[in-house]
């Protein structure tokens, strides 16, 4: 994968790159209009789109890139390994075809598979379904390999003698930690400072021990689906207001959070099925670091006065949650 130079990227353990921001395709109009707005997004610049299996839209996907007259080597694609459709684990003598069956629609191998969730393993199978996943990699059936929603204990289940390690884990990660890229050398070292989502807190320390790489998905929700915005709304519009005057064009709150996301060292998945906002977010994702450091540190620390989450379904579930407002 050779991602364009003009889109920043972050290195995983295994070695590859990652554009640092994705389009989505698992939710809103992007989800009901995959193709379309999928063919929009490479059209306006947008380089890593990100699938999975319970979105229904690995063959939308696999129909954008091979239509594309982009090659496939600078596209970079991401499908993940989800529950059964009635929600139930998939089981463990079912996970090469499912992984086949992805590669299948998409016509292609995916540059990154996740295990959408741990409650995709059967009951106490999440080591053995890890394990599949690392001989897959080994006979060249899938490149690079991570997880989605884990938690703690999910890591922990799994990193003990791994052959390989996750090298993201995609979550919602929708209000701030600050993480200090040093780069002195090829690999991100990690210093993590909690926000208000002290929730989080465990499990990202873990990552950057391991120099996991976090996947923001969600990024837009302290804008998108906090009813009133929540302390946050003030620190952004003065920022946006600022890079607006200094760029000569309107920067919206979005454009804000996703470039404190990337700042942060996390690759933001975020979406859009409307072709203005398509263009917009290929924009962005070609942008220098336009936040100033004590912005950066602004948004970090006002997140912190507030836990609020809109995607609940997992890292909620055995995973204490923090006694702080929502903000609302
Ligand atoms: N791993 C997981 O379990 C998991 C869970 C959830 C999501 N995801 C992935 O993450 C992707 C994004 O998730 P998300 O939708 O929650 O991300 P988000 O970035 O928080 O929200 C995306 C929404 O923001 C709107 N939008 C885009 N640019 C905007 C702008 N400049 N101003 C205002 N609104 C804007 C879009 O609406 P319009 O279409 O109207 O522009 C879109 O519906 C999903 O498609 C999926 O691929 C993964």
């Amino acid at each position: 994968m050779s991602t364009s130079p003009s889109i920043p990227s972050f290195k995983l353990l295994d070695g590859t790159s990652i554009p640092w921001l994705a389009w989505g395709n698992g939710s809103g109009q992007a989800k009901k209009a995959a193709v379309e707005a999928g063919q929009q997004a490479l059209a306006a610049g947008i380089r890593h789109i990100d699938t999975a299996q319970i979105y229904g839209t690995e063959e939308a996907t696999g129909h954008v890139v091979s239509g594309s007259p982009l090659p496939k080597d600078d596209i970079y694609v991401t499908s993940k390994l989800s529950n059964l459709a009635n929600g139930q684990p998939v089981p463990l003598d079912q996970v090469r075809a499912s992984v086949a069956e992805s590669v299948r629609k998409l016509g292609f191998v995916p540059d990154l598979f996740l295990v959408h969730n741990p409650f995709v393993a059967p009951p106490g199978e999440l080591k053995a379904l890890w394990k599949i996943l690392e001989e897959l990699k080994d006979e060249g059936k899938l490149k690079s390999i991570g997880v989605s929603n884990f938690r703690v204990q999910d890591f922990e289940a799994i990193l003990d003698d791994a052959k390989y390690k996750p090298v993201v884990n995609q979550e919602s990660c929708i209000l701030p930690h600050l993480l200090v890229i040093d780069s002195g050398d090829s690999t991100l070292k990690i210093e993590y400072h909690p926000y208000t989502l002290t929730h989080l807190q465990p499990v990202l320390e873990l990552q950057a021990k391991h120099g996991i790489v976090t996947e923001a998905y969600g990024p837009l929700t302290p804008v998108l689906r906090h009813v009133t915005g929540g302390p946050l709304k003030t620190v952004l519009e003065r920022i946006a207001e600022r890079l607006s005057k200094a760029t000569g064009k309107s920067v919206d709150l979005a454009t804000v959070l996703l470039l404190w996301t990337r700042a942060q060292g996390a690759v933001a998945v975020t979406s859009s099925g409307n072709a203005e906002r398509i263009k917009l977010l290929a924009e962005v994702s070609q942008l220098p670091d336009l936040l100033e450091a004590s912005e950066v540190e602004d948004i970090t620390r006002v997140g912190k006065t507030v836990h609020f989450r809109y995607y609940t379904e997992h890292m909620e579930i055995d995973f204490p949650l923090p006694n702080l407002p929502n903000g609302l």
